[in-house]
């Protein structure tokens, strides 16, 4: 990826109002992150005037009406609507969350949209996460067994078993957590975060995998787990509902049970 030019200055002004069309009937007002790396300009927040009343329930659908009916120019990710790609993860209204799944009615003053907080921005609420797909691939995300797999089936497991990676495979690496945890703004480059942590916790929970002691052997590292102090922003943040708190909790648990 290009090198980065970052946001010159980080305070954020006034941008411009887009006023609704007369005869707008239910208008709610979107105030919207816009910082454009080729304009040279600082930070500011635009202001979008939306009838509800022709448009979808959910802020996706608003930002989708924005980009197509107001201003192209709007710069944001999505793609599938539907909770699933976690690619519309942005702070609304104060919370790291996906635009596809917050409704708008939810908010009841006008609704502030930001990017990921922490993170480089690449344009408007578009985060850069170059940094966080390189360290979930640093925990090497994919069965890994020396024994070979069933010719004539799959590598089956127990109920019991499956059920130990429940509320971990669903993980859809939106990095709401990731951004919502004090340690990773601090010390992102060097601790994994909330969401790699779960996903490496994923793999070592999952009974068909045969490297647990090398997978615990990579996260024993001051930085990399031990960052990590329960605060719980986390889990609070996580759109899906998931738990990456008490998942690190399990590794640590791990690490003291195999010093035991
Ligand atoms: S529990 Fe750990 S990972 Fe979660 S927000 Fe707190 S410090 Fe970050
Ligand atoms: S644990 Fe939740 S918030 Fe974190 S990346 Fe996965 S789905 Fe997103
Ligand atoms: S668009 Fe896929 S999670 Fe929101």
């Amino acid at each position: 990826m290009a090198e980065l030019t970052l946001p010159k200055n980080s305070r954020v002004t006034a941008g411009t109002t887009h006023k609704a069309a007369p005869g707008a009937t239910r208008v709610k007002n979107f105030q919207v992150y816009r910082w454009n790396p080729d304009d040279a300009g600082n930070p500011h927040t635009d202001t979008y005037e939306i009838d509800l009343d022709q448009c979808g329930p959910m802020v996706l659908d608003a930002l989708i009406k924005i980009k197509n009916e107001i201003d192209p120019t709007l710069t944001f990710r999505r793609s599938c609507r539907e909770g699933i790609c976690g690619s519309c993860a942005m702070n609304i209204d104060g919370t790291n969350t996906l635009a596809c799944l917050k409704p708008i009615d939810e908010v009841k003053a006008d609704v502030k949209i930001n990017p990921l907080p922490h993170m480089a921005v690449v344009k408007d609420l578009v985060p850069d996460l170059t940094q966080a797909y390189a360290q979930y691939r640093s925990i090497e995300p994919w069965l890994q067994s020396e024994t070979p797999a069933p010719p004539d089936g799959e590598r089956l497991q127990s109920i019991e078993e499956r059920a130990d990676i429940d509320g971990l495979w669903e993980c859809i690496l939106c990095f709401c957590c990731t951004t919502s945890c004090p340690s990773y703004w601090w010390n992102g480059d060097r601790y994994l975060g909330p969401a790699v942590l779960m996903a490496a916790y994923r793999w070592i929970a999952d009974s068909r995998d045969e490297n647990t002691g090398k997978r615990l052997d990579a996260l024993e590292d001051p930085f990399k787990l031990y960052r990590c102090h329960t605060i719980m922003n986390c889990t609070q943040t996580c759109p899906k509902g998931l738990n990456p708190a008490k998942a690190i909790g399990k590794i640590k648990q791990l690490m003291v049970e195999r010093q035991g």
